[in-house]
């Protein structure tokens, strides 16, 4: 690859600069594809890409893209999402990590950053999970992440399992082929979900375990068990986890038209407090073909 490579802060992830005003289109894939598994984040910068380009690109390196309902789509398919519109901080997490849709990579574009931090921040699980204690390291192999949702109306639970489910029958097949989901249809057209799954995460290419997962955000956020026995992790615990990611803290310092590729089987990300309301970040979800 001709392009100037830089490190993106200490972590693995790298810094892709555009040459001579080069198209991103131009780029190559296997090039691009192999600088992706061995940084596990590319920044793209210089290349001026708007959010349709985002998904336009993203499509190169994808076999499908994954519709976030949790978010405000920009476009007419659901795939292309404006960020979480406040200012205030969002904690560490990989994304849809609490579903069974978790996808392979988070695309990241921004077309207007905000005049003072509003960074997207990023934790490399890897080193997460090499920095835990034995103990911690024990428990989070010895129990499952447990995430319920309750009395969810089957239309919109229809509307999340997309187009192939038009019927309670459908529904139910496409339910039973998720690992992890147990399911329950209840007398007043609602489902209850509950979502099992583990906090380390085997990484899609360097397969090593990832501490990669939604447990802080339910740790720090939330009073209910996270765990599938009941539990909760200790004060203890989440002292031991506080203090890695304040350690492992790396940014992405947003430029108008900078475009994130991040391993969402490796990485977790979140971002700062900060106070422009003009800042613009879009993200698209997909699962990699190669
Ligand atoms: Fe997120």
């Amino acid at each position: 690859m001709n392009s100037k490579i830089e490190a993106l802060g200490t972590s693995t992830g790298k810094i892709l600069y555009s040459s001579d005003c080069q198209n991103i289109f131009d780029l190559s894939i296997a090039e691009t594809m192999e600088l992706f598994k061995s940084s596990g984040v590319i920044l793209f910068r210089g290349f001026g890409v708007t959010p349709k380009q985002m998904k336009d690109f993203s499509e190169r390196f994808s076999d499908r893209h994954i519709i976030d309902f949790t978010k405000v789509s920009i476009d007419s398919d659901k795939f292309v999402n404006f960020v979480d519109g406040g200012t205030d901080s969002l904690i560490p997490h990989s994304e849809n990590s609490c579903f069974p849709f978790r996808p392979d990579v988070i695309w990241f574009c921004c077309t207007v950053p905000a005049e003072q931090e509003g960074e997207t921040l990023f934790w490399d699980g890897v080193r997460v999970w090499e920095e835990l204690s034995q103990e911690s390291k024990e428990l989070f192999l010895s129990k499952q992440l447990k995430f319920s949702y309750n009395k969810i109306p089957v239309e919109r639970l229809k509307k999340i399992l997309g187009s192939n489910a038009n019927t309670i029958d459908d529904m139910k097949r496409i339910l039973d082929s998720l690992d992890g989901v147990s399911y329950q249809f209840n007398d007043d057209k609602t489902v209850s979900v509950e979502y099992t799954c583990s906090a380390v995460v085997k990484n899609k290419y360097s397969h090593q375990n990832a501490f990669a997962n939604h447990f802080w955000v339910y740790q720090k956020k939330t009073e209910e068990a996270i765990f599938d026995d009941g539990s909760r992790a200790s004060d203890e615990v989440a002292d031991e986890i506080e203090t890695i990611f304040d350690k492992l803290t790396e940014k992405i310092p947003w430029q108008a038209g900078d475009l994130v590729m991040m391993d969402n089987s490796r990485f977790l990300h979140g971002r700062g407090a900060f106070n422009d309301n003009r800042r613009q970040v879009f993200t698209t979800l997909s699962n990699l073909k190669f």
